[in-house]
């Protein structure tokens, strides 16, 4: 385990560099999710409340340079609302007389850096530039989980240049995410959906030793149906990871565990993109593209869930965005908050598909992190965590 703000021995009038990840989805400059700011408030209060001044820094999107398209204003605007304090935005935060207005600034409240991502050095996680931020502060904590993952400037490299301690939402990701790790209660199932397969696929394969069935939806299914030699029309597919999903398929011959794929899928065709169609998975025609999970696969994985004592769910079944598309996804959720698992729920887009509060409040951890998270299941540790104190 690592040290938290709560073995910090002096905060009084100290300043404390806290990263978080505030990489939240703004829809018209407006926050359409904002369970990525509430999640670190207990940190910030703790730090105010004790007398600390604060300097936050986050990244917003993936800005190629200086691109106010993702500024942190609406972030800060936000933020401001939920603390006591008035929330001062510090824009070209790179330049080294900055540190005066940062200094001057966090006597009157917080100091928010403009998105972190601005300057090429963050990326790079070059030195120089983590030796500039680590002079704004007496203290580093990292309370970035989502971003973790990331050897970046101001998450990896501050840490050598300060006392470096983790924040109340890390310390809680992390034991969360160890107790479906370690002695993880069984049946243990995986949902994951969305997207990003590259990513999700090596974890996948980790997630086999440790889980007995791993369901997939979204289109990291159709890789998976793709690879398997069906026609997916013209589905979402990464061409590139079928010999990945092969091995993988190979991989789970050999092992006690399940890879379970959707047997039927919700379609629409070229001529009629306006008729839904459910067709098994077999059966996709060349013309037609897969959005959703069909209701008979939505049923088995029901079952499966509802066996479970321990489930992790990342990623969207299908595009459920669109009203049409929505119910795969809702059907999973609405499984894993009417099951008394211990269950842990990630990713941004998961986290916006959930509409219905009432939903978020039976499951057991909402995880900040989405790849961090499947990261973390697959390694045991991520590079933003292994730099902080040892407890
Ligand atoms: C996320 O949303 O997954 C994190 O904020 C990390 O963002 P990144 O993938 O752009 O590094």
């Amino acid at each position: 385990m690592k040290k938290t703000i709560l073995d910090i021995p002096v905060l009084k009038n100290k300043t404390v560099f806290l990263t978080v990840d505030f990489n939240i989805s703004l829809h018209n400059g407006k926050i359409a999710n904002d369970t990525r700011i509430r999640e670190v408030l207990p940190t910030i209060n703790y730090l105010l409340k004790k007398g600390a001044k604060l300097v936050i820094a986050s990244h917003l999107g993936r800005p190629d340079g200086y691109d106010l398209q993702y500024s942190l204003r609406p972030v800060a605007e936000h933020l401001q609302k939920m603390v006591s304090q008035k929330v001062f935005i510090v824009d070209k935060y790179w330049f080294p007389e900055i540190n005066q207005e940062v200094s001057q600034k966090a006597k009157q409240g917080i100091v928010l850096l403009e998105n972190i991502r601005f300057t090429e050095n963050e990326r790079k996680n070059d030195n120089n530039f983590s030796k500039h931020l680590s002079c704004m502060a007496d203290y580093f904590v990292n309370d970035a989980f989502g971003a973790s993952h990331r050897v970046h400037a101001s998450i990896v490299g501050i840490a050598q240049y300060l006392p470096s301690y983790a924040g109340l939402l890390l310390d809680r990701e992390i034991r969360m995410l160890d107790k479906s790790l370690f002695n993880p209660q069984k049946p243990f199932v995986v949902v994951i959906g969305g997207a990003k397969t590259p990513e999700k696929i090596s974890v996948i394969e980790k997630l086999l030793d440790i889980a007995g069935t791993v369901i997939l939806g979204g289109a990291i299914a159709n890789t998976f149906l793709a690879a398997w030699g069906f026609g997916m029309g013209k589905s979402i597919i990464d061409y590139e990871m079928i010999e990945m999903a092969k091995v993988v398929f190979w991989k789970t011959s050999r092992r006690h565990s399940a890879l379970i794929l959707p047997h039927d899928v919700i379609i629409t065709t070229d001529s009629n993109q306006k008729k839904l169609i459910t067709v098994d998975y077999n059966k996709v025609p060349s013309n037609a593209s897969i959005y959703d999970i069909g209701p008979e696969t939505r049923k088995y994985y029901g079952q499966l869930m509802e066996k479970a004592k321990t489930i992790i769910w990342n990623g969207p079944m299908g595009l459920f965005e669109d009203e049409r598309f929505k119910a795969g996804t809702e059907s999973v959720l609405k499984s894993i908050a009417g099951s008394k698992a211990f269950s842990i729920v990630g990713g941004g887009d998961t986290l916006t598909s959930i509409k219905n509060k009432d939903y978020l409040k039976k499951i057991t951890h909402i995880s900040t992190g989405g790849s961090a998270m499947l990261e973390y299941l697959k390694k045991g540790t991520l590079p933003g965590i292994e730099v902080l104190i040892d407890a």
